[in-house]
């Protein structure tokens, strides 16, 4: 009811590289002119009636139907359009925002937030952009979904597919994909092909099928874009619409950053924030052609992806031409940290009794450079995000506090009762 009398934005499919219009009407990912990455185009129509449209989202918030309880459906007018009955959720995209104590210490600024996208029914962001793409491709009658993964885009398609009654197919590099991730992928149902490479040759090989039988759901798809995009509103949400200096996230294949980056201008265009955050995406060391790609000015030149952090170890980032027209935009900056940084980083913010996975973490080890460097001054109002949950990747966890790094925390092996007595008795003392 309320929604009918909105006014509605239009959005508009075209090549992200040579702008050429597209149907909707296909699976289309690619451009059928360039073989470009598409993209909805937001015209932001005079009118939109911010302070309606804010209320609208206040009282979506108070109700109890499905989709308004959705952290990217309550904002389904910015969306590509779709029946509501069409839409396949698991309530994903309500998630907190905390106050990073112990992270702001470490990265010697003071007002530092996570906002922790982890905490979604598959335990990562991409559950954002997936609810879409796996909405509409069943709305249009698909019924297999495929994609590249490190691990969470297949734990979330699997999940998602699931709930349409979708079949679902990943393909997984053979090694270094966290158990976690697999386990929660076979649970969901979907068929698990895993291939002797890395994940730049398992998004190649999805590039090639036939986009008429299988809906490709990595973020190459558009759609998954438009649902990521809802990260930054959910965020300007949930900080009374006033605007961080900051907005500090890990970077793989770049879709999320492209996705925020949009969230965050059309929020602009359409009146409903004054001023665009700065972006600052964040690689790892031999993981980053990003960097750069940023640095020189020049095309992205792929690396082979060596790093811990299993979830970026991505060496020909698809989405990094979109993503650079983000950061440009917002007159933001790519860099990249070590993997000592970002495994240092991860256990500070387990000790903010939060935690992430890996990949997430560089979004401190980041800011902690950037704050070094002079580029995020100490007062600046930073957002990390945090990508995925603490549980994704309990075997590098464990393997981190068994070893002697800085915030390692080994367990004591006691023999027998007297001596857990005794450890218990040097505790107490060391706690005052
Ligand atoms: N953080 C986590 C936890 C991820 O899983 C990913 C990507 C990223 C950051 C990077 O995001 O690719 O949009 O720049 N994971 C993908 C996957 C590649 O298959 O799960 P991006």
């Amino acid at each position: 009811m309320i929604s009918a009398a909105l006014p509605l934005p239009r959005l508009q499919l075209r090549c992200s590289e040579c702008a050429a219009a597209q149907s909707e009407q296909g699976a289309a990912v690619f451009c059928d002119a360039c073989g470009g990455l598409l993209a909805f185009e937001l015209d932001a129509q005079v009118g939109f009636d911010v302070a309606r449209y804010r209320e609208v989202l206040a009282e979506r918030r108070r109700s109890n139907e499905v989709v308004d309880r959705s952290g990217v459906w309550r904002f389904r007018e910015l969306l590509p359009a779709l029946v509501q009955e069409k839409i396949v959720t698991l309530r994903e995209g309500e998630v907190p925002l905390y106050d990073a104590r112990r992270g702001a210490e470490y990265a010697n600024a003071r007002r530092v937030r996570y906002m922790h996208l982890g905490m979604n029914p598959t335990a990562s962001f991409k559950d954002f952009g997936m609810t879409v793409a796996i909405s509409h491709a069943r709305a249009r009658g698909a019924r297999l979904a495929i994609c590249a993964s490190t691990g969470n885009t297949s734990a979330s398609m699997a999940a998602y597919a699931a709930r349409a009654g979708m079949t679902a197919i990943v393909l997984v590099p053979d090694r270094g994909i966290s158990e976690a991730k697999l386990a929660q992928t076979l649970d969901y149902g979907a068929k698990v092909v895993a291939i002797g490479g890395d994940f730049d040759a398992a998004l190649e090989i999805v590039r090639t099928v036939d986009a008429k039988r299988f809906a490709i759901v990595n973020s190459v798809n558009p759609l998954r874009i438009e649902g990521q995009k809802t990260i930054a509103l959910i965020l300007l949400e949930a900080s009374g619409w006033r605007v961080p200096d900051w907005v500090i996230l890990p970077g793989g294949n770049l879709g999320n950053s492209s996705a925020i980056g949009k969230g965050f201008r059309e929020a602009h265009a359409l009146g409903l924030i004054d001023r665009i955050p700065r972006l600052a995406v964040v690689q790892a060391a031999l993981a980053a052609p990003f960097v750069r790609a940023f640095e020189t000015g020049m095309d992205l030149v792929p690396v082979h992806a060596e790093t811990t952090a299993t979830a970026i170890k991505i060496g020909a980032p698809a989405s990094w031409r979109k993503s650079l027209a983000e950061v440009r935009a917002s007159d933001g900056i790519v860099i990249a940290v070590s993997d000592e940084a970002i495994a240092e980083s991860r256990a500070v913010v387990g000790l903010d009794g939060i935690g992430c996975e890996p990949a997430s973490a560089a979004s401190l080890a980041g800011l902690r450079v950037l704050v070094e460097r002079g580029i995020v001054a100490p007062d600046d109002d930073v957002v990390l995000m945090l990508t995925g949950h603490m549980l994704k990747d309990t075997a590098y966890a464990a393997a981190y506090h068994a070893g002697a790094a800085p915030f390692a925390n080994a367990i004591a092996r006691v023999g027998n009762a007297n001596d857990a007595r005794r450890h218990l008795d040097e505790l107490a003392r060391k706690a005052g």
